[in-house]
């Protein structure tokens, strides 16, 4: 049986890991802690919080305390560390969330395992601490080449610095006490549950609604999209065969422009959602607007060793997936608009009341 740590399990990706994880590891309890800021949504759980090996933890991954408590009260043996502030844009208008989250609740959770999992060096050997980053740490690429897992850190963002430092600790924790951590980067996700802040969900939920939809710049930047659920798949890959102190780049295979991917989400809604009212196809709604300040160009990912070494690649591809999401945005309006208007976080009250759960009432 294995008691594994999601951090940041009610955010985009972490909510897909967990359904993902119950239905892959039939033998494993789960604890879930989160602090539910605003990219938390304890709706994206809604579907398996009454399954037995499920327990949510409302809590901060710096508090020092509450983590060591978690590791002993539920034996942990595995962490897989999503908590984040995820966002770009909200790390350039105040990064300081980022550095504490980011930096300082990385370090918090490498020293509780640390203390759990080491005391007299006699650690099983069945321990793992996944630490989940980005391709962003490796910084931007031109219109050629690839991030390996050998490229030099280059992060340009408040958010890909913080990840770039949280990274070196891990690395830091391997080398110097023998924790057993493993570091996946992964490029850009999307997929159901998506934050709509970010480029895909905003563009999807703009284009639904005839809003306006923001292109940085000139449209031009690259990103390679990733499925969520074969993010999700690529992190239990690691789980199960990865080597210690290793990173493993995870990558869709699937560069776009943001234009051309933006474009694509209009062409799809037209034919799948009711016409605007002014009968204008959603192209018509998107807007060139200025752009980010440090605005990566490109990013690319060289996934050749997760595919030798541990036999994945990705499962979806980017026409697929992205028509995946946007039947699931059309499928769950009140999910976008509980987002949009806030009223998403007022499920914790109506599920929890407003004090914090203690750990043994939210035991399922
Ligand atoms: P998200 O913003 O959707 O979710 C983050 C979650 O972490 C939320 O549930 C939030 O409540 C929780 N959280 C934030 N601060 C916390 C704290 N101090 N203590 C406890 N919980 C806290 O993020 P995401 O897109 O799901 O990304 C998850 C991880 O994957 C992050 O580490 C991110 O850097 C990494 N990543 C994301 C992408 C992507 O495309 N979204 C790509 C590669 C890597
Ligand atoms: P984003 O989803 O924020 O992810 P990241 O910055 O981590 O790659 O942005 C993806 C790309 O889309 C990035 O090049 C910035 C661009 N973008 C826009 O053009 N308009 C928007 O409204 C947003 C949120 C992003």
């Amino acid at each position: 049986m294995k008691n594994i740590l999601i951090t940041g399990g009610c955010g985009f990706i972490g909510s897909n890991f967990i359904r993902l994880a119950l239905q892959k590891i039939p033998a494993c309890n789960i604890i879930n802690l989160d602090k539910l800021t605003y990219a938390g949504n304890l709706q994206n759980l809604a579907d398996i919080e009454s399954d037995g090996r499920y327990k949510f933890v409302k809590g901060d991954v710096c508090n020092s305390s509450l983590v060591t408590k978690v590791f002993a009260e539920d034996c942990i043996d595995t962490v897989v560390h999503f908590a984040a502030e995820s966002h770009v844009d909200r790390s350039i208008e105040g990064p300081a969330a980022f550095v504490q989250t980011n930096i300082i609740g990385t370090f918090t959770l490498l020293e509780a395992a640390r203390k759990a999992w080491l005391v007299n060096k006699q650690s099983p050997p069945n321990q793992r601490f996944i630490h989940v980053s980005t391709d962003e740490v490796y910084g931007s690429l031109g219109e050629t080449g690839y991030f390996t897992e050998t490229t030099s850190y280059d992060p340009r963002s408040p958010y890909s610095a913080s990840k770039a430092s949280s990274d070196h600790l891990v690395n830091a924790y391997y080398h110097t006490y023998g924790l057993p951590t493993m570091i996946t980067n992964c490029s850009n996700n999307y997929g159901p549950y998506h934050f709509p802040e970010k480029l895909i969900p905003l563009i999807i939920s703009n284009a639904i609604n005839g809003r306006d939809l923001p292109l940085y710049g000139d449209g031009s930047n690259v990103r390679d999209w990733l499925y969520v659920i074969d993010h999700c798949s690529a992190i239990l890959a690691v789980l199960e065969g990865g080597r210690l102190g290793e990173t493993y780049n995870v990558g869709g295979n699937s560069e776009k422009r943001n234009l051309e991917v933006v474009e694509t989400v209009c062409d799809i809604l037209d034919t799948t959602a009711p016409p605007l009212a002014n009968g204008l196809p959603r192209r018509s709604l998107i807007r060139f607007v200025k752009d980010r300040p440090g605005h990566d160009q490109r990013y690319a990912i060289d996934a050749a060793k997760i595919r030798n070494e541990l036999g994945w690649s990705p499962s979806v591809s980017f026409e697929d997936g992205i028509r995946r999401t946007i039947e699931w945005y059309l499928a769950n309006p009140d999910w976008v608009q509980g987002v949009c208007d806030g009223s998403y976080q007022n499920y914790y009250k109506s599920m929890y009341g407003e004090r914090l759960p203690a750990q043994s009432e939210v035991r399922a």
